[in-house]
């Protein structure tokens, strides 16, 4: 049915005045509040704020009211004076009735109220109203105009998780107090509230201790710092002396810096392991009282602190003093990644274990982490380790942080106690964020926006009750591959504001739609970055390519994160055309791409080669499936024509499998005639990827016996990735079977010693 012309036209009009009053003046920047509130309501109408205004704080919300005042004031030639409730415009108000931490902001004709029960919560009304303002509040030079106006609107929100965190390791590379504020401030304004400041590492000890001198005068410095990939052989170092650490008094500053953000600091002291550099300057706290260096490259060490009695009264004195420094509840013990090698050989660790009646090493770490922990409690704190202080026993009261995967917070959780999710898949920050070969250099992986912003921190496995334990999640930043304030901003941002968002907002339950509302908000939002002076970086105006097969024939999609903008293509260097419908794929091709906003090429160039291979064609089953964390391309993954990134195994063309032994069939509606098939496998083992040691090949003619292939690898040590090709001879088949055994268990000395190894597949081609 056809609606009468005179109806459109009523439509059409009701549409534009509804836009034009609600947005009046405001269409400029758009109302992209993030992390987005839980309900929002635009009403008709805008207020204007004109130079002289008041304000009115309830006296337990000062922590709002001062932010406001100051952000207020230092932004712009607008002034707040305090006034009684009832006369001021902006009312900083007591609710009971609402949740801690939630609040109601309403913005009406002449009055703005933001209602809290708790002063966090109005901290987090004031974070929205900041967002509010325009970008230029953020600025050095201020907001210019003599008004604003402002969107009459009704918002109420309140956060998903109770522990919505950033970290950042300054062992690896020191970053001074001025920084640190910095990321303190970003945090706040992501309405985020525990900053994790990993302070002592293998390479460098960068807390003041006054009781062990040597902690700063000699663990803080290292004397030079391995260049480039940990991977690349041979290694290379800058013959420079690094270091630096934070006095008590910069403590002090930083932690009441942060609360007056609304943010807890925890401090993370690494035990037993990554205490390289502290047994550098005390060797007798270590197993062998050996001298050795602070390190100078990266990685895991077999010098961890033997659990003496010297090492206890050290550790000990040492929390003494951190205990004072900061007053939130939780101290970061680490537990994470401590070879047991030298408690294996050490006569005083093996009597210990005899004596306490411990099963192994682990037993003997469980002990550790419970010594410290009543320690600890006593002083009315509670600690958090990484996952590993699952092994051997968790201690009675032990908050986890799951970083190896999900499993740990999942085990945690069903033993009731908390956990704060950070799975490297979802959480680590120091991956790769985009698949353009000029990406600054980073440890490895791949961990894009929309994965990040798809993190869901209750994992399936749990039940409604032992979901309650999942406090939240945390973003890491590892900071090998980082050496500069730029470079940590850089793989930071916009990656905190996806999780920011997870966090705050709640897992998303409909990707692709809540994915493309954020990039939305997220545009104009960059903006604040930028007066914020945040290197972020910008993939929004990056292409993504996928192959798609229809009909029996190969095609190629691009399609840019942010909708709606223009993009030019090339096909096999040929004359650049706008992109408008999938492109056919028939032979080997090469595709550049470019993003176009207004006219003006926008983003990087996209590059992309499909091989036309036979196995394109094909359809294929995997006998497990690939490990959840490195699914994203899916099993078709390894038949698309594409193939992995050389340098990141974290990519959407590579799959991961930790651990199975895979077995891949791919069957033909068709016969074809295969003369080679060759494998790609990832190889890592600095990050427990290993190629398998063999792989077999096999096909069953039309006519015939089934024949097969089988090739032994001997991946080469600083090899990243390991290449076969298994010779058939014109054999014709409707199907093939490929198998792939796991290397097996990290064998001793290497990284991850004792875990299960990756295996990691790319394209399989099959000529
Ligand atoms: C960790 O990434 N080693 C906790
Ligand atoms: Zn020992």
């Amino acid at each position: 049915m056809r609606l009468p012309h005179i109806l459109i036209l009523l439509f059409l009009s009701v549409v534009l005045f509804a836009c034009d009053t609600k947005q009046g003046d405001i269409k400029d920047r758009e109302i992209s509040i993030i992390p987005k509130p839980q309900q929002m309501k635009l009403h008709d109408g805008s207020f204007k704020l004109i130079e002289k205004n008041s304000y009115y704080v309830h006296p337990d919300f000062h922590l709002a009211g001062d932010f406001l005042k100051i952000f207020f004031e230092d932004g712009s030639n607008f002034t707040l004076n305090e006034l009684p409730e009832n006369l001021a415009t902006i009312r900083i108000t007591k609710q009971d009735s609402l949740a801690p931490d939630a609040y109601v902001l309403q913005i009406n004709h002449g009055i703005i109220l933001i209602e809290a029960k708790n002063s966090a919560g109005a901290f987090y009304g004031v974070q929205t109203l900041r967002q509010l303002l325009p970008v230029a509040f953020e600025t050095s030079d201020g907001y210019k105009e003599s008004t604003i106006t402002l969107p009459l609107l009704s918002i109420y929100d309140a956060p998903r998780f109770s522990y919505r965190g950033m970290h950042l390791d300054v062992g690896r590379h020191f970053f001074p107090k001025e920084f640190i504020k910095k990321y303190i401030t970003a945090m706040a304004l992501l309405k985020m509230n525990y900053f994790h400041w990993h302070l002592t590492e293998d390479q460098g000890w960068r807390i003041e201790i006054k009781k062990y001198p040597k902690l700063t005068t000699h663990a803080a410095y290292r004397n030079e710092t391995l260049i480039g990939h940990y991977n690349e052989t041979p290694q290379q170092f800058d013959a420079k002396r690094y270091g630096g650490f934070y006095t008590q008094e910069d403590i002090k500053e930083i932690v009441a810096f942060a609360a007056q953000h609304n943010i807890t600091v925890i401090p993370e002291i690494e035990m037993p392991g990554h205490a390289q550099a502290a047994i550098s300057a005390y060797p007798e706290l270590g197993c062998t009282g050996e001298p050795v260096p602070v390190a100078t490259k990266w990685g895991v060490f077999e010098n961890i602190y033997c659990p003496n009695q010297k090492t206890f009264a050290f550790l000990k004195d040492v929390l003494n003093e951190v205990i004072d420094l900061f007053p939130g509840e939780y101290i970061h013990i680490g537990g994470d990644e401590a070879p047991k090698t030298q408690w294996r050989k050490c006569r005083h660790c093996q009597e210990l274990i005899a004596d306490l009646n411990l099963k192994d090493e682990h037993g003997l770490q469980s002990y550790f982490i419970k010594e410290m922990e009543v320690f600890i409690n006593g002083k009315g704190k509670k600690i958090i380790g990484w996952d590993e202080i699952l092994e051997g026993g968790l201690a009675p009261n032990a908050t986890v942080m799951s970083w190896r995967g999900t499993q740990g917070g999942i085990d945690a959780a069903k033993e009731h106690h908390d956990v704060i999710m950070t799975p490297t898949s979802h959480a680590y920050f120091d991956y790769y964020q985009a698949d353009y070969p000029d990406e600054p250099l980073a440890i490895g992986g791949f961990l894009p926006l929309k994965k990040v912003y798809g993190f869901n921190p209750i994992p399936a496995e749990l039940n409604d009750e032992e979901a309650r334990y999942i406090l939240g999640a945390q973003g890491n930043v590892w900071t090998e591959y980082m050496k500069t304030e730029d470079k940590v901003e850089y793989m930071v941002f916009p990656r905190i504001v996806a999780m920011s968002e997870v966090v705050w907002s709640g897992a998303t339950k409909n990707l692709e739609m809540d994915y493309s509302n954020f990039l939305f908000r997220l545009e104009p939002f960059l903006s604040r970055l930028e007066a914020l002076n945040i290197n972020y970086a910008n993939h929004l105006y990056e292409i993504e390519g996928a192959v798609v097969k229809k009909n029996k024939q190969v095609f190629f999609e691009l399609t840019t994160p942010m909708p709606g903008k223009e993009i030019r293509y090339s096909n096999n260097g040929f004359e650049e055309k706008k992109y408008e419908d999938l492109i056919l794929i028939d032979k080997n091709t090469t595709i550049n791409a470019t993003v176009f906003s207004n006219g003006e090429k926008a983003g990087r160039t996209y590059s992309e080669t499909i091989q036309f291979h036979k196995g394109l064609l094909g359809k294929i089953e995997l006998n497990v499936p690939p490990h959840k964390a490195y699914s994203a391309g899916g099993k078709e993954a390894l038949i698309n024509g594409i193939h992995g990134s050389d340098s990141r195994y974290g990519d959407k063309e590579w799959l991961g499998f930790w651990g199975d032994d895979v077995e891949v069939t791919i069957n033909f509606e068709e016969e074809i005639e295969i003369d080679m098939v060759s494998l790609r496998f990832y190889n890592a083992n600095g990050q427990w990827i290993y190629a398998p040691e063999q792989v077999s090949v096999k096909t069953k003619p039309i006519s015939g016996k089934s024949v097969s292939s089988m090739r032994e690898l001997l991946a080469e040590e600083g090899e990243s990735h390991v290449k076969i090709s298994l010779p058939f001879d014109g054999i014709k088949t409707k199907r093939l079977t490929i198998s792939i055994p796991n290397y097996g268990t990290i064998p001793e000395g290497q990284q991850g010693a004792g875990n299960k190894a990756w295996t990691f597949i790319d394209e399989i081609v099959i000529e």
